[in-house]
């Protein structure tokens, strides 16, 4: 039987946030998700998630997560600590804990059955992650003898000179017997020069206690600060680009474009320089994104072509072109082969099959026929300060530059509206509509002439 604790209480103090550690997010997923996603496939009896600090918000972000039971540390007396409060709560456990510090977010699940199968297969008391780095700078230091034996975690600030140069680190990840730690978790003190009770002091009082040395030592990165933070987005990000561009994806200057954890792309999309795709995106195939391009959560079809422009909860459909300069806002579709140019504004509207919004248009709350043209600056009204009102177009209709559309109003099919005109009342079917005070020429005028002085 499998328990996991993951430890998520501490003060998180050295990323001088308002926001707990655990929560922060990379790549688009906060470092607890990516935990539970690294344990995902492991099946276990119970799901323990420890928290203290700003307990509440770790609380609401998971409460979508059934399986996961909170325990609460009220003060956060260090990470032997969190673990003593699982002391009654597994008072009839049998079995093996696994035990993950809430800060290391780059864990690959195969690592951890990795660890779990051979603490198994040496009848260990505890097996953890270790890895040899070039700086070892905060971590415990894990002092060995022959055969991947542990003797005992030394904190780095209980290090002397001697031991501050071992450069084999503990990563946070162990897999305990139990029933062993239980008989050696209520002896544990916070006798140390952090007056904390240090987990990694049951590492000495256990009989058997072995580690597991990872070749890549990125995996067990910690992140207690912003500077980590960032080498772990920068990882991760790294991975998923490489990821996607074996599956056929064109990043041409990776380095400059960020993905997210949830974006799904299509063979062939060409993604530019300095574009961000956030959140759960699906990218068709053929799409041609940036450079300078802005999209979250958003689904495109095939072969869409977007050029300088932001994207947000969307949908396009197949052939369409967006920008340059162009932004798409919440609950915008946008039909086959359409045309969406620049300096343009699309909020909750739907923009049928063929359709040409070309040029410094707002649109909101509208429903746009198909091949409608849409006149340069063509402006819906759809706010009367208190309410939002829908605009319709029919299809083959084509708006002059310049028309304001007082919503709410219905404009029919195959209508023609004059340049600068400013509607209020709806047009017929297939009926030229036009507002606009008479022009006025005044034969051979002339400017006023400023007195002679
Ligand atoms: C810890 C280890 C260190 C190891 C490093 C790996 C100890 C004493 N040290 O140090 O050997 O190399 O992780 O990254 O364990 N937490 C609680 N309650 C507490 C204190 C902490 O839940 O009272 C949680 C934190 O939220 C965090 C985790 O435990 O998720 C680790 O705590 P942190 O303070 O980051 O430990 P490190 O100093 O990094
Ligand atoms: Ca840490």
């Amino acid at each position: 039987m499998l328990a996991i604790a993951i430890l998520a209480a501490g003060k998180g103090t050295r990323m001088k946030s308002r926001l707990p550690k655990v929560l922060h997010q990379i790549a688009g997923m906060s470092l607890l998700e990516r935990l539970l996603k690294s344990c995902s496939q492991l099946n276990p009896e119970r799901y323990l998630l420890i928290v203290g600090q700003k307990a509440e918000a770790v609380m609401e972000e998971m409460s979508h997560n059934k399986a996961i039971e909170f325990i609460q540390q009220k003060e956060q007396k260090g990470t032997g600590h969190a673990i003593q409060q699982l002391i009654p709560v597994l008072k009839d456990f049998k079995g093996e804990l696994l035990v993950l510090n809430g800060d290391v977010p780059l864990i690959q699940p195969s690592t951890i059955k990795q660890l779990i199968n051979k603490h198994h297969t040496n009848k260990a008391d505890v097996t953890l992650l270790s890895a040899k780095v070039c700086n070892p700078e905060g971590y415990g230091r894990v002092e060995c003898s022959q055969g991947n034996v542990v003797n005992r975690i030394i904190e780095e600030r209980e290090c002397n000179e001697k031991e501050r140069q071992n450069n084999l680190i503990n990563g946070g990840v162990y897999c305990f017997n139990w029933q062993k730690l239980t008989e050696i978790l209520p002896k544990l003190t916070s006798k140390n020069n952090q007056n904390e009770i240090y987990i990694t002091d049951t590492i000495a009082m256990l009989n058997k206690s072995m580690h597991l040395e990872l070749d890549d030592p990125m995996e067990i990165t910690g992140v207690n600060n912003r500077a980590e933070m960032a080498i772990c987005e920068g990882d991760i990000q790294n991975h998923l680009r490489s990821y996607w561009m074996k599956k056929g994806v064109t990043f041409t200057d990776p380095s400059s474009c960020t993905i997210s954890e949830n974006c799904i792309f299509g063979c062939d999309v060409i993604i530019e320089p300095q574009t961000h795709i956030r959140g759960q995106c699906n990218i068709g195939e053929g799409c041609k994104l940036g450079p300078g391009t802005f999209i979250e959560n958003s689904d495109l079809g095939k072969d869409v072509k977007v050029v300088y422009s932001v994207i947000s909860n969307s949908k396009i459909s197949n052939n369409v072109s967006v920008g340059p300069f162009a932004h798409l806002r919440p609950n915008t579709t946008v039909d086959n082969n359409c045309q969406i140019g620049n300096f343009v504004e699309i909020k909750n509207s739907n923009i049928g099959e063929g359709s040409k919004v070309n040029h410094l248009s707002y649109l909101g709350d509208a429903k746009i026929g198909e091949k409608v043209n849409i006149g340069a600056g063509t402006i819906t009204a759809n706010f009367d300060g208190a309410k939002k009102h829908p605009t319709f177009i029919g299809k083959e209709s084509k708006t002059g530059a310049n028309s304001v559309l007082v919503a709410p109003i219905s404009i029919g099919t195959n209508v023609t509206i004059g340049a600068g005109s400013t509607l209020t009342k709806d047009v017929p079917d297939g009926a030229l509509a036009v507002e606009r005070s008479k022009q006025i020429n005044k034969d051979d005028w002339q400017l006023p002439k400023k007195p002679h002085k």
